[in-house]
């Protein structure tokens, strides 16, 4: 598959590789480096690199702590990095943001490579440059844009990753189908299990196309946030028991819901949202009782804009904008469509 070119403070390119390990081994050359990966993917890594140049971290959002980042930092130090030297994140999203943050501050900034194994990671968390750890008043609330050296990506990875996470993430493939390709939506009509590659392919060019034109997100890297104003206040809301694809699935169907009664979606394409979603098993309604809730977590989300909120919203597939909508307008929307 070809490759795909991010240009942002630096060049990079999306390597699309059967063999993660042989692309990762001819990029080190001879650098020293070190592979940070977790738990789970411990074995496959080990089995194509040497046991002492790597280092296990947690599962998931548990290694994304500072207290786990400055011992990551002691860590790179004892081994004797320098500024020459390349950190390997190999694993999902989480993982990702963890060895880019610390790619972004040992020795103020050294190369690193992501090979993301979710699809989450894929198509969204690996490319753009943005890292980062969470505090305990929030995620990613710590970080620092510094983009890879390359992203390498072999769908290999994917047979193992657990069905739920896989569908959670293409939520973020079909974001990109509605904000700018409508082939991605032809390909989930089609049925996603035999077009993943092309669903990931063109995800990822829709992504590395928008961070090439706003890399420090002025405003049009604003538009992948479609269906997260809702989203990431459900993520908060079912206390993480949603993932974040599930929690944007529904946002998305609130964005395109508000888009249609504001801005003039039509019909036929707030109806392709749900078609698309339940055909993946994602949600597309939450709970009615938790709108209290729900808007005042998207009034603290950094979308809001004075008493209105801002969204994303779409104009058709590929056109989108942004609107400001009242609280009591959203709660209208919210019990008439999504809220059950
Ligand atoms: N930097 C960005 O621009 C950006 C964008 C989107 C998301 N993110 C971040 O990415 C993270 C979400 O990414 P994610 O959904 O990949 O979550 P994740 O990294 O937590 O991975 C999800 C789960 O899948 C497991 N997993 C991953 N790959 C696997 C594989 N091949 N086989 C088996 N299990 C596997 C992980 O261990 C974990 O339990 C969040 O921390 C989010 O903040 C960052």
């Amino acid at each position: 598959m070809k490759a795909i070119e991010v240009s942002a403070e630096r060049k990079y390119q999306i390597t699309f590789t059967d063999s993660w390990s042989r692309e990762l081994k001819s990029l080190i050359g001879g650098r020293q480096f070190v592979i940070l990966t977790q738990t789970s993917l411990r074995d496959r890594v080990v089995a194509a690199f040497s046991e002492d140049s790597i280092v296990v971290t947690a599962e998931g959002e548990q290694q994304k702590t500072l207290a786990n980042f400055t011992t990551l930092l002691e860590e790179l130090a004892h081994r004797g990095l320098d500024r020459n030297s390349l950190i390997i994140g190999i694993g999902g999203g989480a993982t990702t943001d963890l060895a880019g943050f610390l790619a972004a501050t040992y020795m103020r900034g050294i190369d690193w490579v992501a090979v993301p194994t979710s699809i989450a990671g894929m198509v969204d968390a690996a490319i753009g440059g943005k890292t980062g750890v969470n505090l305990s008043s929030g995620k990613n609330l710590v970080g620092a844009f510094h983009s890879p050296a390359e992203v390498i990506i072999d769908f290999d990875w994917l047979k193992t990753l657990p069905n739920r996470e896989l569908r959670a993430g293409l939520a973020e493939s079909v974001k990109c189908g509605f904000i700018s390709d409508s082939r991605i939506l032809e390909l989930f009509q089609d049925g996603y299990e035999r077009n993943l590659a092309a669903i990931i392919h063109r995800s990822v060019a829709v992504k590395a196309s928008v961070v090439t034109k706003d890399f420090r997100e002025s405003f049009e890297r604003e538009v992948l946030n479609y269906g997260h104003t809702l989203g990431h206040a459900i993520e908060q809301d079912s206390n993480y028991q949603l993932a974040h694809g599930e929690a944007v699935s529904i946002g998305m169907v609130f964005a395109a819901e508000i888009s249609h009664i504001t801005s003039g979606l039509s019909r036929d394409l707030v109806d392709l949202h749900y078609a698309i979603l339940k055909g993946l098993d994602l949600p597309c309604s939450y709970k009615k009782d938790s709108w209290e809730n729900l808007i005042s977590l998207m009034g603290r989300d950094k979308k809001r804009r004075g008493q209105a909120i801002r969204f994303v919203s779409l104009l058709a597939v590929g056109k989108t904008d942004r609107i400001e909508v009242e609280s009591a307008k959203l709660k209208e929307i919210y019990e008439a469509t999504v809220g059950r």
